[in-house]
């Protein structure tokens, strides 16, 4: 699939591309010298940010095979956030186009700037700093939502909850971070993302949501929040990979471990306050009646 706004399948140019200089010294006068990557896996968050110290079959593996599954962890997060940012940089140029007021046209340029810099730092400690494609089913609903050109099913969907979603994300990404200098990247972020949260927030206020756009933002955050109720899967694959294929009695006693229910059940009630406002009354309705912000059972979580 071609993701025009999120760019995911876009290519990088050649090292030896004279493009790559000058976005460089742009860059530097923008945020100063970006390191240049890092070589060799690093372990930026450690098995307690995973809740992977509670896990039996973790804690009883070796040292080595522990490196491993939290290497791969690792490097999970960082690739989303790559993704993330490089996505972010599209939908707000998208968003100079559709803006109709001179600051929000001006707003939406310095944001997608923002995203910019975001996508250089976070590639620096990235051991493959150049990715062209994922398989991340979160992403994939991302780039579908990005490509609509129904400007309220983006500013809700996109700028008001996911960046919101974003924003609660990297603080607690940058609270755990073992790194000095990645932390203090996650943390600059920060402000950057409250103020793109923000510009949704306001921006939502002033538009109505007409009944078919409702339909559309239901379905969407129904797919978003199942990916949500479904716990740590991404943490369960990444053991899989090291210690081999677990049994469904292993899988459930590892979400068990994992805290998986009362782990979903925070994000759904962090969403579930992003997506509530005034005019979004009927979609909370409607998602509550699905059983769209209650957490999986670790049973459930198994056969997703
Ligand atoms: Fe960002
Ligand atoms: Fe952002």
């Amino acid at each position: 699939m071609n993701y025009k706004i999120t760019g995911f399948d876009i290519p990088h140019t050649s090292k030896e591309d004279k493009l790559r200089r000058i976005l460089d010294s742009a860059l530097e006068s923008k945020i100063g010298k970006i390191k240049p990557s890092i070589t060799g896996n690093l372990i930026y968050w450690n098995a307690e940010h995973f809740d992977l110290h509670k896990v039996e079959i973790f804690t009883a593996s070796t040292p080595e095979e522990q490196t491993i599954i939290l290497e791969l962890c690792n490097q999970t997060l960082l690739e989303e956030a790559y993704f993330i940012e490089k996505a972010g940089i599209g939908y707000m140029a998208k968003m100079v186009m559709l803006a109709e007021t001179t600051e929000e046209r001006m707003l939406y340029a310095l944001f997608s700037a923002d995203e910019v810099t975001h996508l250089a730092q976070i590639s620096s400690f990235l051991t493959n700093p150049e990715l062209v494609s994922t398989n991340n089913a979160f992403l994939h609903l991302l780039a579908d939502v990005a490509e609509t050109s129904d400007k309220s099913v983006l500013i809700f969907v996109l700028q008001v909850i996911l960046e919101g979603w974003g924003l609660t994300h990297y603080r607690n990404l940058a609270k755990n971070c073992q790194h000095t200098e990645l932390k203090a990247v996650l943390q600059s972020f920060l402000e950057d993302e409250s103020r793109h949260h923000a510009t949704g927030v306001r921006l939502c206020e002033q538009i109505s949501i007409e009944h078919q756009t409702q339909k559309t933002i239901i379905e969407i955050l129904a797919s978003f929040l199942q990916m949500v109720q479904v716990g740590p899967q991404g943490v369960v694959t990444a053991v899989e990979q090291v210690l081999g294929s677990l049994s469904r009695q292993q899988k459930i006693t590892v979400f068990q471990q994992l805290g998986a229910e009362s782990h979903s059940s925070t994000r759904l009630n962090l969403l579930r306050n992003l997506i509530t406002n005034p005019q979004t009354t009927a979609i909370v309705q409607e998602l509550e009646e699905r059983n769209a912000f209650t957490p999986f059972s670790p049973q459930q979580c198994t056969t997703s």
